[in-house]
């Protein structure tokens, strides 16, 4: 079984729209998937419950109540929607549950302020040292022709983690939450931009870069 986390110390980066949206990925692509929520917010579980029944189904599990002792055990993929503040032996914890980490970050100087301070705490844990856990860093909601746009671009590519995919700010994200579908599961002619920019994100998950 496959562990994917998304995970940063920052709230409203885009924790939850992304696992919401790897897992409704990999359950169209065919795989079985559970979606284990730590986050007492639960959107990702709230995202669950919109999900249509005709949809491919996705495994739900309350991370935050008894951890991942719920997943069914012939899971191909579990992604893992981290809560925010995690830091100190919390984020250790955490970080033992996966091998390939998501690191959403906001095209905002605070954020990107508050993801260099975590981005070094994480590289400082033991099993990321020892490279037993992969991580890449996503732009998340970037308007093009923005300043901050072109600063977030340049600090991700500076930092010592890749740096595999930018997201445009889009309602097809908040229209997709709402019906409980990722934006896989939009029509072609609304969601195919959105499509090719989680192209460098999809490949690098299905391939072994993204695997210790
Ligand atoms: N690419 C995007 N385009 C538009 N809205 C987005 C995008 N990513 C996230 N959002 C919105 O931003 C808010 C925070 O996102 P969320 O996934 O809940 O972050 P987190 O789980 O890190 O707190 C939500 O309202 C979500 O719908
Ligand atoms: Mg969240």
């Amino acid at each position: 079984m496959r562990h994917i986390m998304v995970l940063n110390a920052k709230g409203g980066c885009g924790k939850s729209t992304l696992a919401t949206n790897i897992a409704s990925y990999f359950a169209t692509e065919g795989a079985t998937v559970a979606l284990a929520d730590y986050d007492l917010q639960r959107s990702s579980l709230d995202w669950l419950e919109r999900r249509p029944a005709n949809r491919a189904k996705i495994h739900g599990v309350a991370g935050f109540e008894g951890g991942l002792r719920r997943v069914p055990r012939n899971a191909d993929i579990l992604v893992i929607d981290a809560p925010a503040r995690s830091h100190g032996d919390e984020l250790v914890d955490l970080v033992k549950h996966a091998e390939t980490i998501i690191v959403p970050v906001l095209p905002s100087t605070i954020d990107m302020q508050a993801t260099a301070t975590f981005l070094k705490e994480l590289q400082a844990i033991g099993k990321v040292e020892r490279k037993q856990v992969k991580i890449a860093t996503v732009a998340n909601r970037v308007r093009d022709n923005t300043l901050i746009w072109d600063e977030l671009d340049e600090y991700l590519l500076k930092t010592r983690v890749p740096y595999i995919a930018a997201l445009r700010e889009a309602q097809n994200y908040v229209r997709a939450y709402t019906r409980g579908l990722g934006i896989f599961e939009l029509p072609e002619y609304l969601a195919w931009p959105d499509w090719d920019e989680w192209e460098p994100l999809t490949a690098w998950l299905r391939s072994v870069r993204s695997q210790p």
